[in-house]
């Protein structure tokens, strides 16, 4: 594997930056011509290394799939290799072993040296230790079902649900010293409301996303539309901020606060309401994730105004190879790092594809459904990851989270 990852890295960048990282690997260009005919059968759970090919495909192709296939770092532009993996960065390990779930809303909490996150089994909040990968349960004075969104404003944790068939979800605010946990909205004018992913900004307010058709809300007729919202705290004014998303999830600001980044997971509408609907996992829980093959994979970047903080303009900055996009986080330097199906891509804000964190195959039980990575967190130069299924971390990154997030 370091051989041909080699050879593959030395084509693309040149000798010095492949020798920079034994567990990175450039797509090589003789792969822009692929021999016809070839495939991508699904895209919602094939990855672009997993393309089929012709029997009769000279070897190289196979062989730079299966390389791409086991590399930590897939890097399709040389600023991955010079800005992002440096020569001492580690590959991508996992820590933990989680039970089937959605890891959500990962907040580095640098004071207790633990992660904080939210799976959507019994268990819901846990903590891990980020020396030691301890993982303890965390307990709320009152049960927040199907929690996915946390951000951290002027020292206060605030959190987001989804709720489920007996209770609404929405906004919440966490002491985490005590574990009381306040309800501060569950609707808006009697419309249920839930949150997939939140950050707040320096203004007082939280921007969430309401990916209405994620969670079965069986006993709500009425729900407020899935949307980005904005949340000012010292009004309680919640403002619809884009309704035109189909499936709103991850989002975050860039770490100049001039420019919000959301992403669009498309429609998840079961079958047979969407013919386009594709089965992307089947949790442990009995649910089943459905992605629509033809909806939107998309991150944008809304210029925020200057004077209101909210968007003004939105651009297209990426669209997904597979899957779709979920948590999201920024670099200091200001590179867009999206959890997706497969790992965990990196982009310029101007939507070059940087490089890939490629979450390995072998999870306890080798299925294909832990591939999808929910949620990931910095802690300093680290990178962690939350997948279906458990817990992974990448050390010493070249870049570092935006401060504001941690
Ligand atoms: C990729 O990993 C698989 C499984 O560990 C192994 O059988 C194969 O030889 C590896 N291929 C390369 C090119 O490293
Ligand atoms: C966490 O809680 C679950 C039950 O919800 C239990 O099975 C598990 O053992 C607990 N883990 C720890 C580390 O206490
Ligand atoms: C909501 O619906 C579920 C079945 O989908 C049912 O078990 C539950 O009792 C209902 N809750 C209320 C409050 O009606
Ligand atoms: C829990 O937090 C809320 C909101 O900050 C506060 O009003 C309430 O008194 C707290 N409850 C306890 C038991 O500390």
């Amino acid at each position: 594997m370091l051989s041909l990852s080699l050879i593959f890295s030395a084509c693309i960048l040149g000798t010095r930056a492949a020798k920079s990282n034994p567990y990175l690997v450039a797509y090589p260009s003789f792969l822009n011509v692929l021999p016809e005919p070839f495939d991508r059968p699904t895209f919602l759970t094939n990855l672009f290394y997993q393309t089929t090919l012709p029997s009769n495909a000279p070897p190289q192709y196979g062989a730079a799939y299966d390389t791409l296939h086991n590399a930590s770092f897939i890097s399709f532009d040389p600023r991955f290799a010079t800005d992002v993996i440096g020569s001492a960065t580690g590959p991508v390990e996992k820590v933990a072993v989680i039970e089937d779930g959605s890891q959500e809303m990962p907040m580095y909490l640098k004071d207790e040296g633990v992660i904080f996150w939210s799976g959507n089994d019994l268990t819901q909040f846990r903590t891990i230790d980020v020396k030691t990968y301890e993982v303890k349960n965390y307990t709320t004075s009152v049960p927040v079902p199907n929690a996915a969104a946390g951000t951290i404003h002027k020292g206060q944790m605030y959190l987001g649900n989804f709720g489920d068939t007996t209770v609404h979800g929405g906004i919440w605010l966490l002491d985490y010293k005590t574990g009381n946990a306040t309800m501060i909205l569950n609707n808006q004018l009697g419309l249920s409301i839930g949150a997939d992913d939140m950050t707040a900004d320096d203004r007082g307010g939280i921007f969430f996303t309401d990916t209405a058709s994620r969670v079965p809300r069986t006993n709500r007729t009425m729900q407020s539309p899935a949307a980005l919202y904005y949340l000012r705290l010292s009004t309680m004014s919640l403002i619809a901020v884009d309704p035109t998303l189909i499936g709103p999830n991850g989002v975050v600001l860039s770490p100049d606060g001039k420019e919000l980044y959301v992403n669009d997971n498309g429609d998840t509408y079961n079958p047979p309401n969407n013919i386009n609907a594709q089965v992307l996992t089947a949790g442990k829980l009995g649910s089943t994730v459905y992605v629509n093959s033809a909806g939107p994979r998309t991150i944008y970047a809304y210029t925020l105004s200057p004077t209101t903080g909210l968007p003004i303009s939105r651009r297209t900055v990426a669209v997904a190879e597979a899957g779709f996009l979920d948590g999201m986080k920024v670099s200091s330097s200001g590179l867009i790092f999206a959890a997706v199906y497969g790992g965990v891509d990196v982009y310029d804000p101007d939507g070059t594809r940087l490089g890939r964190i490629n979450i390995p195959d072998a999870s306890p039980n080798g299925k294909p459904v832990e591939k999808h990575v929910v949620n990931i967190v910095f802690e300093g130069n680290n990178l962690w990851c939350f997948a279906y299924g458990g817990v992974y971390r990448v050390q010493g990154l070249l870049v570092k989270g935006d401060p504001r997030l941690g």
